[in-house]
């Protein structure tokens, strides 16, 4: 049975060529990168080529790319070390970030008695740079700034170069979560400096399990895994090499490829936006879906309906896949702190379509062919 896969926020099909470029390492390249002995040697070799990919892509400094297991241990390490290390007393972030950020500061918080301002969102799901500026300024307290590129469930971005300006303004540090961001958008840490930023090979058709935090050298942290001197002392443990290998490839395509990927995936969820209007009444788009988005995301409100209970089941069974949220909610259902900040009506129904490269506009109407045998159709009216 044909299925179609539109939910490449919640992580993304492993590419081919990155694939090809594991498997040596995996049945050749079997020594540990600390050992001094030859397959030691060949093995952190291909490790730090990686790394200096990794840097390049972003245009940071080799020493400055930390592999980590992914996105969420990286938001861990930015947030809790810069406590920890660096004297952060107040926190300033948003309550759309990613869980991993979110309860990462709700911890902190606990802990350490760490102030935390929480910058509302408005419909479109952004802060108000205003709000932020505001927020430096009201106190002297040593602040760490942490806010998602890219919101994963409804795709609204923030300007980040604003962000990076007023941190810079102010003195605070700044941590962001480019998850959704990397390989898809340009980065340059030397035109927009951060202090941290987090990026999961997952979502860029790399494997699971592999991140990495690039940290300025302004603000070096010390581990947040205690354990041998890996990662030049800063992440104990012995490394996943076919994975850094993995993510150092599938980065390197993906800032190859960029522009054509951009073109393709903007005409694969443009095309579903109007397939959805021209055959469904009532059709919403949650986030600022015409404006600084992501184009790999399509956050769809739907109206009011008996069927919506059980619309991602249905779709599930006729062969699509998409989520009601983020990943670890789609299976639950549990409902979306994202939604709820921007005051999405409990009444209708969000399911978010999430795009790579790999998808057509035949997948498409495949989508639409089968939401129009569970949810009501729009009536014709006849000329
Ligand atoms: C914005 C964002 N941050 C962090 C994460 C967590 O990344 P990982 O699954 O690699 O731990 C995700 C993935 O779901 C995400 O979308």
């Amino acid at each position: 049975m044909q299925r179609v896969y539109f939910d490449n926020a919640a992580t993304t099909p492993i590419s081919k060529r990155v694939i090809d470029a594991m498997v040596p390492v995996m049945r050749e390249a079997y020594g540990n990168p600390s050992s001094i002995h030859a397959e030691g040697r060949m093995v952190r070799a291909a490790l730090e080529e990686a790394r200096k990919t990794v840097a390049q892509c972003i245009s940071a400094g080799t020493g400055e790319v930390f592999f980590t297991s992914g996105g969420t241990e990286s938001n861990n390490m930015a947030i809790k070390c810069s406590v920890r290390d660096l004297g952060v007393e107040r926190i300033i972030s948003s309550p759309t970030e990613h869980h991993c950020g979110l309860h990462t500061i709700e911890t902190v918080q606990r802990m350490h008695g760490i102030e935390v301002v929480w910058l509302p969102v408005n419909e479109l799901g952004r802060i108000n740079y205003g709000d932020l500026e505001n927020a430096l300024s009201s106190s002297d307290k040593k602040t760490l700034v942490s806010l998602m590129h890219a919101n994963n469930e409804i795709g609204t971005m923030i300007d980040l170069g604003k962000v990076s300006e007023l941190c810079q303004k102010h003195q605070a540090l700044l941590h962001t979560d480019t998850v959704q961001t990397i390989g898809h958008f340009p980065m340059n840490v030397q035109e927009t400096p951060v202090h941290f930023l987090s990026g999961a090979a997952h979502k860029f058709h790399g494997p699971k399990g592999v991140g990495f935090l690039y940290i300025n050298p302004d603000s070096m942290i010390k581990p947040y895994i205690d354990g041998g001197s890996q990662e030049r002392n800063m992440r104990g443990g012995t490394e996943n090499v076919y994975g850094i290998v993995g993510l150092a490839k599938a980065l390197e395509l993906a800032v190859a490829e960029m522009e054509e990927r951009i073109v393709r995936i903007s005409e694969t969820r443009q095309y579903l936006k109007s397939q959805l209007l021209e055959h469904f009444d009532d059709i919403r788009f949650n986030g600022d879906h015409e404006g600084q988005s992501l184009y790999t995301v399509l956050n769809v409100s739907f109206p009011p309906n008996p069927k919506n209970e059980l619309l991602l089941l249905s779709l599930d069974i006729a062969g699509v896949s998409c989520s009601g949220g983020s990943a670890c909610s789609s299976g639950s259902e549990k409902g979306s702190h994202v939604l709820d900040a921007i005051g999405m009506s409990p009444d209708r129904k969000s399911i978010r379509f999430s795009f790579s490269h790999y998808n057509t506009r035949e997948e498409v109407d495949f989508v639409i062919q089968k939401l129009k045998t569970i949810l009501p159709v729009r009536e014709m009216v006849p000329l």
